[in-house]
């Protein structure tokens, strides 16, 4: 399988990463997007000796730019003619303040939300190329609300209002897709949202405040945590499994529980079609891109 994993510097997307790379004698190709190229340099370097697996690439992009999403998505383009998964993880954690970024959104909604749903909608081409039946996997948890009159949150912001607004939409989007491409005869990809059962031990603890990171040491002590490489081995199936398996899962919110993937209950809200249609409208608005209204067009 050839997956394109956002955010495999660091935490989850690093962890799946890795375990994929070194699963079923190193025949995955991995490709990393991440924003910085030496840390991208480093973690290829790094998951080439730990895993043995010389197919590792990484694409630059910061989701902060919608520039940097129109240029990476042309740069894959011109190296791959197909892709048969997508993990749709990166994200912004722990912020001490809000910082607008230069297109003029709120970070969390960008980097989690808007620029990854622009990156989606631009790699079907790509997914629907591949031989064993293209798959995007969102990293999400349960809960969070559209501020629809504030959605940017600059009248009131938190970081972790941003961050459940992400989920949410993010839950909403692959909704979404999957009830477009149910429309056609049998559908060859499946849209679905993962969410962890345990919370894992990420580069998120490192920027936390003191206290909070005081708290997580002791919660680590209790068991609380599982590493980035626990929750790879939770999560690599889901990117080699079958088509029909992964069909199965389209649409669906899921966790991992009593070594099984078992589906989790979805707020209405998510499948409300009217509250769908507007996000679908506003996203596509905010991305101002030609190419991204066109591809949303024909679906
Ligand atoms: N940790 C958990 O228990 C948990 C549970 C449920 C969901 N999540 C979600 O999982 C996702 C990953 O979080 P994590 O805990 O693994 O955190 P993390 O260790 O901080 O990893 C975040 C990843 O996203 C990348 N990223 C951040 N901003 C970016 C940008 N502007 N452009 C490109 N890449 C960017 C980071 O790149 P750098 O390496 O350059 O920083 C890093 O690779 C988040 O969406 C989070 O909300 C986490």
């Amino acid at each position: 399988m050839k997956v394109l994993v956002t955010g495999g510097t660091n935490g989850m997307g690093k962890g799946v990463a890795k375990i994929l790379a070194g699963s079923d004698n190193q025949i995955h190709e991995i490709i990393i997007l991440c924003r910085s190229k030496e840390l991208g340099e480093a973690t290829v370097k790094e998951l080439e000796v730990t895993t043995k697996n010389k197919n590792i690439s990484i694409v630059l992009c910061d989701l902060t730019k919608l520039s940097d999403v129109r240029n990476v998505i042309k740069e894959i383009h011109s190296q791959h003619t197909f892709l048969d998964g997508l993990f749709i993880n990166a994200g912004l954690g722990y912020a001490a303040k809000r910082v607008e970024t230069e297109d003029g959104m709120d970070p969390h909604f960008q980097v989690n939300y808007l620029s990854q749903f622009m990156l989606t909608l631009n790699l079907l081409d790509l997914l629907e190329k591949s031989e064993h039946g293209g798959r995007v996997i969102f990293n999400v948890t349960e809960g969070g609300e559209i501020f629809w009159d504030d959605m940017q949150l600059k009248k009131k912001w938190n970081y972790e209002k941003g961050i459940r607004q992400a989920m949410v939409a993010k839950r909403m989007f692959y909704a979404r897709l999957h009830n477009l491409y149910g429309k056609i005869n049998e559908p060859k990809l499946s849209f679905f949202g993962f969410q962890i059962p345990k919370t894992v031990w990420t580069n998120q603890i490192t920027i936390i405040p003191f206290m909070m990171k005081t708290m997580a040491k002791i919660m680590k002590f209790f068991g609380t945590f599982i590493s980035i490489e626990e929750c790879g081995i939770i999560m690599s199936p889901l990117f080699t499994e079958k088509q029909e398996e992964s069909l199965k899962k389209s649409g669906k919110f899921i966790t991992w529980r009593k070594s099984k993937f078992i589906e989790l209950e979805e707020d209405k809200a998510v499948f409300d079609k009217e509250m769908q249609d507007k996000l679908w409208k506003i996203s596509l608005d905010l991305c101002k891109d030609e190419k991204t209204a066109q591809i949303a067009e024909k679906l």
